[in-house]
């Protein structure tokens, strides 16, 4: 068999450069080594409220992005979750498979339940059932992820070897692949807290369908640390998150990048920052006013058809090793 990757995003927000340099990046990169599944997961946005008319808007532009950022159709299986049933029924199999203290100790669920407070939905707290799921369906070998999803690849790994120990050997064990640079880029506003889709200061993440002037101004107001010259320094977090933008978007080297630096301040690596930012996301911004709505549609509809003929395959395994195979 073929090795398989497969990897998504929530259509939730907007997606940013952190979830492009943590992620998409690399799915872009690996696309061609890999048969590759990227998928669009809208069942796991719904584990919180959604405008239902968004959602589906969103699902859509979030497709859109995979293909303006480099994701090839023609070699890469791009679909939305919901049109493959099996996502749900498999993540209903994890979830008497999965314990509650495993998923309990989820630290983006203690993170997200504290935030919301109440009306917490069990969705929520089983959410990495569904992540498992959706990658096992595939018999993945590689998930190229962020840092924040590491633990969530971990609990799918032991999930997996449960099942085959218990049922006989069904899924491939996936692992994670994580990037030494860009796995976790921090916002802009506060560099102790990741860049993220959901935080309500749009200030602290550069989205990739902003502007030049709202890029230019994030910048601008982007924290620092003390001190003043420019150079990749982990007891100066703010700048060196800003650095490592620049390093993954110019690809250049460190040296090189503090060569550049060399006598200049804080001021001119934003602006420099911001017009390198600027520069990448043009071309992609122009791809995605080009992709149209029909080629979108196709894409999606062709993408989903592959991926069920894939999960359905599974899911025939999985019903048949525990005895669910109906009367
Ligand atoms: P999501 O939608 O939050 O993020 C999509 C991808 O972007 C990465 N990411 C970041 N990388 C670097 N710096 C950041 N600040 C940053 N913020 C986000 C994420 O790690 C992710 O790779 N649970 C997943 C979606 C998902 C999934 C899956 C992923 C559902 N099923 C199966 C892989 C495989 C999520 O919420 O990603």
């Amino acid at each position: 068999m073929p090795k398989r990757i497969f990897s998504g995003a929530q259509p939730t927000g907007n997606l940013h450069i952190g979830n492009y340099l943590g992620a998409l990046r690399n799915w872009v990169a690996l696309q061609h080594e890999y048969e590759s599944f990227f998928c669009v997961v809208d069942l796991h946005a719904i584990t919180v409220p959604q405008d239902p008319k968004e959602l589906a808007a969103k699902s859509r532009e979030v497709a859109r992005i995979y293909l303006a950022a480099g994701v090839d159709p023609n070699v890469s299986t791009i679909f939305v979750q919901s049109d493959v049933q099996e996502h749900a029924e498999l993540a209903w199999v994890i979830n008497c498979v999965v314990r509650i203290s495993e998923l309990e100790r989820m630290t983006q669920y203690k993170d997200k339940a504290k935030r919301q407070r109440e009306n917490v939905s069990v969705g929520l707290l089983t959410y990495p059932a569904l992540m498992a799921a959706d990658i096992l369906l595939y018999q993945t070998d590689l998930v190229p992820v962020g840092q924040d999803q590491k633990q969530h690849l971990e609990l799918t790994r032991d999930v997996a070897e449960r099942f085959n120990r218990d049922y006989g050997e069904t899924f491939r064990v996936p692992d994670a692949f994580i990037p030494k640079v860009g796995a976790k880029i921090m916002a802009l506003d506060d560099p102790s807290k990741k860049m993220s889709k959901s935080d309500e200061n749009a200030n602290g993440r550069i989205s990739l369908l902003d502007d030049a002037a709202t890029i230019r101004r994030k910048f601008k107001r982007a924290v620092t640390d003390s001190g003043t010259d420019v150079r990749f320094d982990a007891s100066r977090p703010a700048v060196t998150n800003l650095l490592s933008v620049f390093q993954l978007l110019t690809g250049k080297t460190p040296e090189e990048i503090e060569s550049h630096f060399a006598g200049k301040g804080y001021a001119q690596l934003k602006s420099d920052l911001a017009e390198a930012t600027i520069e990448f996301l043009r071309p992609f911004q122009e791809r995605m006013r080009d992709i149209g709505d029909e080629e979108l549609s196709r894409t999606l509809k062709g993408g989903a058809d592959k991926a069920r003929s894939i999960a359905a395959e599974t899911m025939r395994a999985v019903r048949e090793r525990m005895g669910i195979v109906g009367a």
